[in-house]
């Protein structure tokens, strides 16, 4: 015999809240659909570090720009439903916009500049604004012990990790790795726009990060690999907005000869390959 699987989907917040079991230890899992094994991962490790496994999906207008892709963002709730019941995921809290937003979402949480003007905030403004906002609106739907993120939007993870403690919300906030295709792309929603070449070609994205990491860590200049990688991506037809190594504690601008400076670092990319824009990091220790 199977494990005998009974998710329950809610849709309004009343419901939600009279269907968690808060005598368990509560995880949550924020999505947005359009599941994948990384979000998957992310419903795994919240069964082992909780007692009742919340998900949420929910495609958030706040975090698009008018000529982003809201209307097209893949909807595919009856097979993540799937998903999550054989991931053993216990409850489903999937709002309609208007169980979510009733009315106009006047109060908004907006990140410090310092952390939301940088990088995935420069190019895509008000979208911390966006996700902050949904993030700490599902907070108080769910109100879980503890929430799981992923570490490929690495912003975002680290942006909601100083909300939640600036704003001293109870909630653990657990990051988890980035689950990559067998080429080491990291998987996305949005790998799903791809076209078959722009398939093949979007691993030089990771291979570019693990480039700039190597080059790094041999000592070369950190100015020179972040444009040499630019150029290198460009020459292959991408329109990269950001390849970058910043400090991974907070992201900030990584000096060489500071003493006393941090040797934990992240390099970052943002590039687009046709219509697609594909975003990816990698964390390393200088030695
Ligand atoms: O990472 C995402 O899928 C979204 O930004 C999130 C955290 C679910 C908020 O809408």
């Amino acid at each position: 015999m199977g494990t005998q699987l009974n998710m329950k989907t809610v849709r309004t917040i009343a419901e939600l809240r009279s269907s968690i079991n808060y005598d368990k230890r509560v995880g949550f899992v924020p999505t947005m659909g359009n599941l994948h094994a990384g979000h998957l991962d992310l419903i795994s490790t919240a069964k082992k570090q909780s007692e009742f496994v919340v998900a949420s999906i929910f495609v958030n207008r706040l975090q698009f720009a008018p000529h982003e892709d809201f209307d097209s963002y893949p909807r595919t709730l009856n097979e993540d439903t799937k998903k999550l019941e054989a991931a053993g995921c216990d409850l489903l809290f999937a709002p309609r916009e208007e169980d979510l937003y009733p009315v106009p979402q006047g109060f908004e949480v907006h990140p410090p500049s310092e952390l939301d003007c940088i990088l995935e905030g420069e190019f895509r403004p008000g979208f911390f604004k966006g996700v902050c906002t949904v993030v700490h609106k599902l907070f108080n739907c769910v109100q879980p012990d503890v929430a799981f993120f992923g570490i490929k939007d690495y912003q975002q993870a680290m942006i909601i990790t100083h909300m939640v403690s600036q704003m001293a919300l109870p909630i653990e906030i657990v990051k988890v790795q980035t689950r990559r295709e067998v080429d080491g792309l990291a998987m996305s929603s949005r790998n799903g726009y791809l076209k078959d070449a722009e398939r093949a070609e979007a691993v030089q994205l990771y291979l570019a990060l693990c480039q700039m990491r190597e080059s790094v860590k041999a000592g070369n200049n950190v100015s020179s690999v972040e444009h040499e990688a630019l150029s290198l991506l460009k020459a292959r037809g991408w329109k990269p907005d950001y390849l970058t190594i910043r400090n991974a504690l907070d992201l900030s601008v990584f000096n060489p000869n500071e003493k006393n400076g941090s040797r934990r670092l992240v390099a970052l990319a943002a590039a687009r390959i046709g219509n697609t824009r594909l975003i990816d990091n990698l964390e390393f220790t200088l030695d």
